[in-house]
């Protein structure tokens, strides 16, 4: 497993939480934007010197039942970017999210900044355009977005740096991000009291997920983690997003120090058999693997959103 001193990447990113550790400035300040819709957390990452930012993992609100958009969650997000004075850079998304829409297009349009994701966007691209039957006009090499992120790659967001961690699991294209002493990891891990993201979504791989995991925890013990989701555990009543890398190792209910891969993998399989598929699955898969964008207009000037039957997951009881 990549933990050993050949993992380069995961040493630059140790560096960079030491550097951040050794001088403030090297610190992001961080907004969480959550949204109770859908559990997920956006976040607006800044440099306060520069005033360049990034967003990570946007939500453009969709009411599933009448298929139609909102931009709701994603205007508390503008209004957090201009009342700062803020300069967008960036517009990352840790992964193709099957739980619910982005709305980075329509920050793009708004804000400016460089779409990205991680490369392997194009192995989803496959599966997904095949289980959708998309079209040939349906571009399955990652030109839906500005950027493609590999293992090592390193970014910057005004004074901060940053570098993108791959971390397969959930999907196969899943990516962290490291800035400063904070790290983004997507669907990885989620609070201490709740444990780790499914590992069952096509290409996901529970073998993988635990090893991506644990090399974000080989992290120096103070690095902040933020999550892309929280559910509340049962017994707590707060929404939380923000823990630390020390705090999941000594307490996170499938991955704390000490669990082997195999009870780990035994663990996250049978957990995700009893999970339902995400309410809304269908249209954040085909928008998402279009960079966020709806699917091409039919000839009456309307997208439409597929469903596949008897496709994609189990039988209804
Ligand atoms: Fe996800």
């Amino acid at each position: 497993m990549a933990t050993t001193t050949q993992d380069a990447p995961l040493a630059a990113a140790t560096a960079l939480v030491e550097k951040a550790k050794a001088d403030k400035a090297l610190r992001p300040t961080i907004a969480g934007f959550f949204d109770e819709a859908t559990f997920t957390v956006s976040y607006v990452i800044s440099d306060c010197a520069t005033k360049e930012a990034a967003i990570i993992d946007s939500v453009l609100d969709y009411d599933a039942a009448s298929g139609t958009t909102g931009f709701e969650s994603a205007d508390r997000i503008v209004e957090y970017v201009e009342t700062s004075g803020l300069n967008v850079v960036w517009l990352i998304e840790t992964h193709a999210h099957a739980d619910h829409l982005s709305a980075a297009p329509y920050l793009q349009e708004k804000l400016g900044g460089k779409l990205a994701i991680g490369a392997d966007i194009v192995r989803v691209q496959d599966v997904f355009g095949k289980m959708f039957n998309a079209g040939s006009d349906f571009e399955r090499d990652g030109s839906q977005f500005d950027h493609l992120f590999k293992d090592g790659d390193t970014f910057r967001i005004g004074n901060l740096e940053g570098i993108a961690l791959h971390v397969p699991g959930h999907t196969p294209a899943d990516m962290a991000f490291l800035i400063g002493d904070a790290a983004f990891v997507g669907d990885t891990i989620f609070m201490p009291d709740f444990g780790t993201a499914r590992a069952d979504f096509p290409g996901g791989d529970a073998r993988q997920l635990f090893q991506s995991i644990r090399r974000l925890l080989s992290l120096p013990r103070e690095t902040r983690l933020f999550l892309c989701h929280d559910y509340k555990a049962p017994g707590r009543d707060v929404f939380a997003w923000e823990t630390t890398v020390g705090q999941q190792r000594d307490e996170n209910v499938h991955v704390k120090d000490g669990t082997t891969e195999d009870e780990f993998v035994e663990m996250r399989t049978s957990r995700d058999r009893t999970l339902s598929m995400p309410n809304l699955i269908m249209p954040s898969v085909q928008v998402n693997m279009r960079g966020g964008r709806l699917p091409e207009p039919e000839d009456n000037g309307v997208s439409y959103i597929k469903i596949p039957v008897n496709a994609v997951g189990r039988p209804a009881k």
